[in-house]
């Protein structure tokens, strides 16, 4: 077998999950619910009113998921906290039980020699904190930190891998423009200031880590969803908007982070919505990060588009590419441009791809035990493959996270939309292995060779 897709040593095979997904048992021992608890229990919110009330039991059988894990040979895996089970209320008095979860958690996965990689928010703000104003309030930024800093205190000894956020764009363009998302906002002055926020806590609990014990071994970074824009024509008017959406979704993170400053074309986009934000919390949110999360899906192929306000783009489809179950075209050569993209522009950081996968028609029941999907075989195929050649085109590529472990509760979409690894049957729990498990583990036993074949 050739070596030509060999990587690093050292690099990390992970899966990716998020609480509110997988761990059903909202309320369990005391916890406080969360957004999302109280968007997909409000009526035409979700996909059939699904909520993720019972989702994959992982409260419950992670013991049995972190089993699957060590049969699939992976060596990390990224969850996320649910701030709720610590903090019943958001801030305040701590829910030893709730905290106790993730410490179970993440000794079972370093018993297996899984490393585990802690995201502190993965969207499902705690009710409390939203009665309160939720990312709109700007002392979301110390409770967001004071949250942080009782996790580091708590798992720093095990844990060496924590992101502030996941997909702060997702956040607010879902949950405060078009309220397709908890909290179901639609209002372009709030999507401002809570982008904002969610930015500011992101920079106060960084810095806040400077300060603890967990940074002495540990690493912080964000993850945020990069999609590159490819313009559907030459025309002006398409390229100024291709410039447009590639600095509302990717660039208005990332330069704020790296930068200091948001892209000029905010002010462009949401007008008088967008304020002049001071100079100190530009300064805060400008945090030096150990290492950036991409997860990494689609391209936009972008067309400009008068009446979508406020950023007047529209996605053109692709009729000569897949697209997955969720409309996604499939261009892994994207992954790698983005990639490069990054190194070039923000100095070479160290990444990890910290989610990437896809959604298809599965076989809806195992069939002699077996789900066979060669579709997503083939997208972590190539996807695996585009980011071999951004490694060896000079990005630190340090990891890859494929979402999902877990068939799993896809937000609004309920459960109609399969991303796992592993089939999860929702009437009995049984999980099954599925052909692109078994093909991902196959890449992983060979660190990457296998994917020349
Ligand atoms: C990402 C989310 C993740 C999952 C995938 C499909 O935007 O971070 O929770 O929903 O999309």
């Amino acid at each position: 077998m050739t070596d030509k897709y060999r990587f690093p040593a050292d690099f990390l095979w992970g899966t990716a999950t998020s609480a509110y997904q997988i761990e059903g048992s909202p309320a369990a021992d005391g916890a406080g619910r969360s957004i999302w608890h109280r968007f997909s229990h409000t009526h035409d919110n979700t996909f059939l009113d699904q909520t993720g009330d019972i989702a994959c039991d992982h409260y419950r059988r992670y013991k049995d998921d972190v089993r699957v894990m060590s049969e699939l040979g992976l060596n990390a895996y990224r969850f996320s906290i649910a701030w709720g089970r610590v903090f019943p209320e958001g801030t305040g008095k701590v829910n030893r039980k709730g905290l106790d979860f993730y410490s179970r958690l993440v000794d079972a996965l370093l018993e297996k020699g899984i490393k585990p990689n802690a995201t502190l928010f993965h969207w499902d703000l705690p009710e409390a904190l939203d009665d309160r104003g939720g990312w709109l309030n700007r002392d979301i930024a110390e409770w967001f930190s004071d949250y942080a800093g009782t996790m580091w205190e708590a798992l720093g000894d095990r844990v060496d891998m924590w992101s502030t956020l996941n997909e702060p764009w997702v956040v607010t363009d879902g949950g405060y423009l078009h309220g397709v998302l908890a909290p179901g906002h639609a209002n372009p002055f709030e999507t401002a200031i809570a982008s904002h926020n969610l930015m500011r806590s992101h920079g106060m609990a960084v810095q806040r880590f400077r300060s603890s014990n967990a940074a002495q071994k540990g690493k912080i970074g964000i993850a945020v969803n990069l999609e590159p824009k490819y313009p559907a024509s030459q025309s002006a008017e398409d390229l100024d908007a291709t410039r447009r959406a590639d600095a509302y979704m990717n660039r208005q993170y990332l330069d704020a982070i790296f930068l200091g400053h948001y892209p000029e074309e905010m002010r462009e986009i949401f007008g008088e919505a967008w304020p002049e934000w001071p100079d100190e919390d530009m300064r805060l949110i400008k945090q030096p990060i150990d290492f950036l999360g991409v997860n990494y899906y689609t391209r936009g192929v972008t067309r400009y588009h008068r009446e979508l306000r406020p950023v007047q783009v529209k996605r053109v489809p692709q009729p000569q590419s897949i697209t997955t179950q969720t409309d996604w075209e499939v261009f892994p050569a994207a992954l790698t441009r983005i990639l490069l993209w990054v190194t070039e522009r923000y100095g070479r950081p160290p990444i990890h791809i910290t989610e990437n996968g896809a959604a298809f028609y599965d076989p809806p029941q195992p069939i002699d035990g077996r789900v066979d999907d060669p579709l997503r075989a083939e997208y972590f195929r190539q996807h695996l493959r585009a980011a071999h050649d951004a490694l060896s085109k000079g990005v630190d590529l340090r990891g890859y996270f494929a979402w999902s472990l877990l068939d799993n509760y896809e937000w609004a979409l309920g459960y109609s939309k399969r991303f796992g690894l592993v089939h999860v049957d929702y009437e009995t729990q049984q999980r099954t292995i599925k052909s692109s498990g078994r093909y991902y583990a196959s890449v992983i036993a060979s660190n990457g060779t296998e994917l020349a074949k």
